[in-house]
């Protein structure tokens, strides 16, 4: 069938139930149909078959019942790289690519080329993939991640997106908290968007939130989370090395109380672009030897 795609806008419209329904319609068509904004500008005719139509029909009942855009297409970008996504891992947000720029400009600040970091939860890859993809002061990134199923899709995003530069990126099934990992002061730095959300929050949080995994949104015992995730970071970093964290404001001043008690020092706390209290950058101090006296 040929149609304008005013025409369709206005048919598939009656489909669509969500708030700013004709907005989500049409980044749909534009995905599925692949189409520009200049398509859409001067109204093109295109030909569309009807299973095209049927297809398009049962993407707009999932959007109804709130299954975010980038579950239903597979994809996001993330710092301007395609990553596959999929419902085992968190879609990322563009509050992390500002951890990410925050991450490499204090890296530049290093006078190095061999730097070694982690990714804790690294989900989709998104975090370490980028930081490998943008900066060749980095010369290796662990990615850990609790479920393998993620691990799978970050190893799947890495090959895509990394080529030749895939061997700087290493990926390990581990779950931090619980589980031993023995590389102790290994690192140059940490960095991290670990899951932050608290219950109570999550209940009141819209619909499209329900759809991602809730181990990596909700951390159900604060305290207990981040005293052993800090005190694990403390462990694996070098002297003077890095934490750099995404964080909620809500968690800011009990995640700050616990850093300076595990020894962490000059805590800088960052505002996102909504000015909320959400990155935390945290220095492992410089030990000096205790001198050994002899009796
Ligand atoms: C908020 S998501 C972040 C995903 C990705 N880094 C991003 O920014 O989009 C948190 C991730 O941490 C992982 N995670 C949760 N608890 C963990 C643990 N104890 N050890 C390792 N990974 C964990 C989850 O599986 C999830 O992939």
């Amino acid at each position: 069938m040929k149609c304008k795609l005013s025409f369709l806008l206005n048919r598939l419209n009656k489909w669509i139930f969500i708030p700013n329904s004709r907005k989500e319609l049409f980044y749909i068509l534009k995905e599925f149909l692949h189409l520009t904004e200049k398509d859409f500008i001067i109204d093109n005719e295109i030909d569309i078959s009807y299973t095209k139509i049927k297809e398009l029909i049962s993407i707009l009942k999932r959007r109804n019942q709130r299954e975010p855009f980038s579950y239903i297409f597979q994809k996001k970008e993330f710092c301007s790289l395609d990553f596959k996504i999929n419902h085992n891992v968190l879609i990322p947000r563009p509050e992390t690519e500002d951890l990410v720029e925050i991450t490499i400009q204090e890296i530049r600040k290093w006078n190095s080329n061999s730097l070694i970091g982690m990714d804790v939860g690294t989900g989709s890859g998104c975090i370490a993939i980028s930081l490998i993809y943008y900066c060749d002061q980095i010369q290796l990134i662990h990615a850990l991640d609790i479920n393998p199923k993620a691990i799978e899709l970050a190893k799947e995003n890495a090959s895509n997106i990394l080529k030749q530069k895939i061997h700087r990126l290493k990926f390990f099934n581990i779950d931090l908290i619980n589980q031993e990992y023995n590389y102790k002061e290994f690192f140059h730095f940490i960095v991290s968007n670990p899951p932050y959300i608290l219950y109570e929050e999550y209940k009141k949080l819209k619909p499209e939130i329900f759809f991602e995994p809730y181990t990596a949104l909700v951390v159900e015992k604060p305290l207990y989370f981040f005293y052993k995730f800090f005190k694990k970071c403390y462990e694996l970093l070098k002297n003077q090395g890095k934490l750099f964290l995404e964080t909620s404001p809500s968690l800011v001043f009990l995640q700050t109380k616990i850093l300076t008690k595990i020894g962490f020092q000059k805590i800088k706390i960052l505002k996102d672009y909504n000015h909320l209290e959400r990155y935390l950058i945290v220095e492992k101090p410089q030990v000096v030897p205790t001198l050994e006296l002899s009796p």
